[in-house]
């Protein structure tokens, strides 16, 4: 069953978060038709708004006009239920980092959706081939990997499940390209290669917070200034989340079962208290909110 990037014109993206929100922006700027569906309206609403913040700032900066930006919004449909999808051709999950849901996501997706229809993940880090094997239709379900902030991260990891089809995987790619996007191919490994590297050099800063060894402005404007890094390690896992990067070390932890990537502690303890940064306004820094 083939299709080609012309037949891809509604999209569903899953998850109004951080992430979802992004995805949703990028695909709707680039002249698609997007479902965006949230369990939750308080997310829904927040998306939208993340959207339109974004796109004004844009516009400010007079990357975009003012046509381009009403016409991204136009094309976003918000949706509390997932029915949405049944026309998408192509469906990015984008929801909370967390096996179970994924999982029990994709089974329902793989039932509203055409037998046609592609569906992408945008999982840090949870195994491709294991989310592919919950659907009726592994060949066709693939990674896209985005990056934080979507809008201005160029990054995207396609992922190959072991049972994705190739031409998935170029299809893929090419709508990547199409978002003005730079796509690279990677297999299906717990955290890919992006978060493989980053999200441990992340945790470790937060073993060197925990140890004393520095404040937490000395150890950003360390890696910043020394490594040439645009932003700091520490207000990064505020920019993404720590829920997101505890769930990626411990994905890291589980599957490849090596010491080296045990969570520190500290994450664990700020995931408790619900200190995940900026999306709760409190991480290593204080944000507004
Ligand atoms: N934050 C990052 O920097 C980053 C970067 C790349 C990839 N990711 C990945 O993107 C995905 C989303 O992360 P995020 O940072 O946007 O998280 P988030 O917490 O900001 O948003 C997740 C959203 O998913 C929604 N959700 C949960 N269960 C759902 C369901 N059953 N149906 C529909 N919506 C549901 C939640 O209500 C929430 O709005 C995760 O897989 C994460 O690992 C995150």
């Amino acid at each position: 069953m083939q299709m080609n990037i012309e037949q891809i014109r509604h999209v569903g993206v899953i998850g109004a978060g951080t992430m979802g929100s992004g995805i949703a922006q990028v695909f709707a700027a680039a002249g698609y038709r997007v479902s965006m569906a949230d369990v939750c309206q308080q997310a829904l609403d927040a998306g939208l708004r993340r959207i339109s913040d974004s796109l004004d700032r844009l516009l400010a900066r007079s990357v975009i006009s003012g046509t381009d930006r009403d016409s991204t919004l136009d094309n976003i449909q918000p949706s509390l239920t997932l029915s949405c999808l049944e026309s998408a051709d192509l469906v990015v999950e984008a929801a909370t980092e967390n096996p179970e849901i994924k999982s029990s996501l994709l089974q329902e997706i793989d039932g509203i959706c055409r037998p046609e229809t592609i569906i992408a993940s945008n999982t840090s880090s949870i195994s491709l081939t294991r989310l592919a094997a919950c659907t009726g239709r592994a060949d066709r379900v693939v990674g896209m990997h985005f990056m934080n902030p979507v809008p201005l991260m160029k990054l995207v990891e396609i992922i190959r499940a072991l049972q994705t089809d190739d031409e998935v995987c170029t299809l893929a790619a090419a709508l990547a390209v199409k978002l003005g996007k730079v796509p690279f191919h990677v297999n299906d490994s717990p955290g890919f290669v992006a978060n493989r590297i980053l999200c441990p050099m992340i945790n470790e800063a937060i073993f060197a917070l925990q140890e004393g060894i520095a404040e937490p402005e000395a150890i950003d404007e360390i890696m910043k200034l020394g490594m040439n890094h645009p932003i700091g390690p520490l207000a990064l896992a505020d920019l993404i989340g720590l829920d997101v990067v505890l769930a990626v070390m411990r994905v890291l932890h589980d599957e490849m079962g090596e010491s080296k990537f045990r969570p520190c502690p500290l994450l664990v303890r700020m995931v408790d208290a619900n200190h995940l940064g900026r999306k709760t306004g409190r991480g290593f820094y204080d944000y507004e909110k």
